[in-house]
């Protein structure tokens, strides 16, 4: 159903009460959960991507291009290699770099990179052409003027317009601490005050990934009032009011690799818990971490009226108000499949469903997020359900 096709992304429209404007849609994955990914060309060289081509054919964004991130090795770009190497890379075909394969995974399923920076068709589908190249006016908190309210994603591809000639160094001060080559602040509808509680690791992955991309030229337009570079970065996130498991909790392992993935890695914190003032240093609410209700307009995520006009993310925490009554592998049915016990399908922005990223998570790390998700303290917050009403 093309509904699924609008889902997703844009935690950022509910971040500014913004509305208007169909700005994002998804960037998902192939059905099935494959990735149409890449293939690494020698020398660590470019590397095909494409991200999620459906169906297999990694056809369309496959020319790679962005020659080699500065290495210097006389690395041209190679084409597409072979896409649909599937299983058979390692013997014959190019391996593929499991660095670039950590990266492709963290940006397109965990981190969503992908919701937010690749622009779509009309019909809500990633336009995979421009695959990471930047969302001209993601969200338009004034549609009916031309100079204000526009607030561009930016063009994470191997062109000048993009990346190419931003060394390691600056792409991570940018979205782990905010801070662009120039000393200006990144606004805060981009999570690096969340994301900078990555790993070192998981952080390389993601540059390694992204000088994969094949290039695409496109040059997005400076940001309007209100989104005008902040004075300082948005704080980030601490660590120490995300909730940590028991230490005695028989999940224990499994439950901390989910907070790794819900709070830092990933954007759950993010969207399940409230916002603060806007101005506020810290965005989110800590001492309400993942109780939800952060709202999202229907109209400005592009849907039609059978969605209610305003949707709420949902209280993720042990309460009777949240998933008190919740089994682990019910969590895991909704990140993968996108439905509820009640076999209710979940609202967008959630990204979930057959073609939503969290659909090729893998299933420990689905259930190690779930596992996490059920250690959280109670807090009370009643939210509204999206009601999905028959046409
Ligand atoms: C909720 C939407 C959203 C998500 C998710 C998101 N971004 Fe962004 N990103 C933005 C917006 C909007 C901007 C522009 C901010 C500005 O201009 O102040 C941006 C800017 C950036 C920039 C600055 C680029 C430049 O040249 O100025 C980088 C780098 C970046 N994002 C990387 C990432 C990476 C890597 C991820 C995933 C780990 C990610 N983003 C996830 C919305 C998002
Ligand atoms: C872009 C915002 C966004 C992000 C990111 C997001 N969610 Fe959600 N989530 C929502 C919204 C909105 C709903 C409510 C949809 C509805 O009522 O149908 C929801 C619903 C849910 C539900 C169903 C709860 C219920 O009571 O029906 C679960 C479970 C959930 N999210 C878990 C997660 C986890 C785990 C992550 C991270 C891996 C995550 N969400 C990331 C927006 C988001």
């Amino acid at each position: 159903m093309r509904l699924r096709a609008v889902l997703f992304s844009v935690m950022a429209v509910g971040a500014m009460q913004a509305c208007g404007g169909d700005d994002d849609a998804p960037p998902d994955p192939g059905s099935g959960g494959t990735t149409g990914t890449q293939t690494t060309g020698t020398n660590g060289g470019s590397t095909a991507s494409g991200g999620s081509a459906s169906g297999g054919s990694a056809g369309s964004g496959t020319t790679a291009s962005g020659g080699s991130a500065g290495e210097g090795t006389g690395g041209t770009a190679t084409t597409g290699g072979e896409a649909g190497m599937g299983g058979g890379a390692g013997e014959g075909g190019a391996p593929v770099d499991p660095e670039v394969a950590r990266g492709e995974y963290l940006v397109n399923v965990v981190s969503v990179c992908t919701d937010c920076h690749t622009p779509r068709n009309p019909d809500g589908s990633p336009d995979l052409d421009n695959f990471l190249a930047g969302v001209e006016c993601f969200i338009d908190a004034d549609p009916a003027d031309d100079e204000v309210g526009c607030l561009s994603s930016r063009n994470l591809t191997n062109h000048a317009t993009g990346l190419m000639n931003r060394s390691d160094d600056e792409i991570k001060n940018m979205f782990l601490e905010g801070v662009r080559p120039n000393g200006n602040a990144l606004h805060p509808v981009m999570p690096y005050w969340s994301y900078g509680n990555m790993s070192d690791e998981d952080a390389d992955a993601i540059v390694a990934y992204l000088r994969t991309v094949p290039g695409v030229e496109h040059r997005l337009p400076a940001n309007q009032a209100p989104f005008t570079s902040p004075d300082e970065p948005a704080a980030r996130v601490d660590l120490d009011l995300v909730p940590e498991p028991e230490t005695g909790d028989p999940n224990y392992e499994s439950a901390m690799r989910g907070r790794y993935l819900a709070a830092q890695a990933g954007p759950c914190l993010e969207c399940h818990t409230p916002e603060t003032e806007p101005g506020t240093a810290e965005p989110r609410d800590l001492s309400r971490a993942f109780a939800g209700g952060n709202m999202f307009a229907r109209d400005a995520l592009g849907l039609p009226p059978i969605f209610p006009e305003t949707i709420y993310t949902s209280n993720l925490t042990s309460d009777e108000t949240g998933l008190a009554d919740w089994t682990a592998e019910d969590i895991v049915r909704v990140l993968k499949e996108g439905v509820t016990p009640e076999d209710k399908p979940v609202c967008p922005p959630m990204p979930v469903g057959p073609m939503g990223a969290f659909a090729r998570l893998t299933d420990e790390d689905a259930l190690d997020i779930a596992n996490y998700l059920l250690t959280l303290p109670p807090i009370e917050n009643e939210v509204p359900i999206c009601e999905i009403t028959a046409p």
